[in-house]
């Protein structure tokens, strides 16, 4: 039996050791999922010991995160908008900063009710069409990966959210396996935009652990936005809105690719840390 105060306190030390910036935060997480407890009950109760068995599970939970595996792919799941998704290392790991484009998509829908049709391009968990659609109680979706892995993560979530009825789920490069001339009336994506030259400077646990497929695009991160601007204007409603999320260095490269598109509206929109996020076009 060992008490959770020295588990704890020893657990901490070791994170830090590796250049972890979240080393609290983290080991409460990993004891919370070893032990069934709370971090609330590792500050009222740090005398309390725990079992062999948990102690084992939480060191278990601890070498992984030692090697810098995230804490969301650890536990296996990640909260976003309202939701917990599961997650693998076949899907980017939803990032609040995402959470940017629902808040804008959901601010261009007067009408809540209404049936509206959304394409999510690049879904992986699927956390940007599922949590529209939570919010949409008639409204329907369409979510396209080219990774079958993350699709079928995303059919899971679907299914474990209860909007399998709701949505459908395609395999496809973009829009290459979509119903030719199928229109939408909201598309939201998220496509990979980090430059390839970047990949050094990015976190071990990003690097090492989320799909390169879903992180890194070529010409200095901008190719897939050059695709998607070719793309979008032929599959938007009259009066339909598109949302991307975009890296903070590259809202005005963004806005050049999509104003020869037909767009009648473009704007940039800051997420919660001021930051560039997301390029909204009224189509
Ligand atoms: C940045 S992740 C976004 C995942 C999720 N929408 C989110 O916001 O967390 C980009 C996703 O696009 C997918 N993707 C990359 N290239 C694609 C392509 N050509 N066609 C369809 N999906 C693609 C990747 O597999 C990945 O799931």
């Amino acid at each position: 039996m060992a008490a959770i105060r020295d588990i704890r306190n020893k657990a901490i030390q070791k994170l830090d050791q590796t250049g972890n910036e979240t080393s609290g935060l983290d080991v409460d997480l990993l004891l919370e999922a070893a032990t069934g407890l709370t971090p609330l009950d590792f500050i009222l109760e740090p005398d309390r010991q725990i079992g062999p068995k948990q102690k084992a599970d939480f060191q278990n939970l601890l070498e992984r995160r030692l090697k810098r595996e995230p804490i969301s792919q650890i536990l296996g799941k990640k909260d976003f908008w309202t939701l917990t998704f599961k997650v693998s290392r076949h899907c980017l790991t939803p990032r609040p900063d995402s959470e940017t484009l629902i808040e804008a998509a959901l601010k261009s829908i007067p009408d809540k009710k209404k049936t509206l049709k959304i394409l999510d391009l690049g879904t992986g968990s699927g956390c940007l069409i599922l949590s529209l659609l939570s919010e949409l109680p008639h409204s329907l979706g369409t979510a396209v990966d080219i990774s079958d892995k993350a699709l079928d993560l995303a059919k899971e979530n679907a299914l474990r959210l209860g909007f399998q009825e709701r949505c459908r789920f395609i395999l496809s490069d973009w829009v290459q396996a979509l119903p030719p001339g199928e229109k939408f009336d909201i598309i939201l994506c998220n496509p990979p935009y980090i430059a390839e030259e970047e990949a050094e400077t990015l976190a071990p646990d990003v690097q090492g652990y989320e799909p390169h497929m879903a992180l890194f695009a070529k010409d200095n991160g901008m190719e897939e936005y050059e695709k998607l601007g070719k793309i979008l204007p032929g599959l938007m409603t009259d009066g339909g809105h598109a949302f991307l999320e975009i890296g903070h260095e590259q809202g005005l490269r963004a806005v050049n690719i999509f104003k020869n598109g037909g767009a009648k509206n473009i704007r940039i929109i800051q997420d919660l840390a001021g930051r560039d996020r997301c390029i909204a076009l009224d189509f």
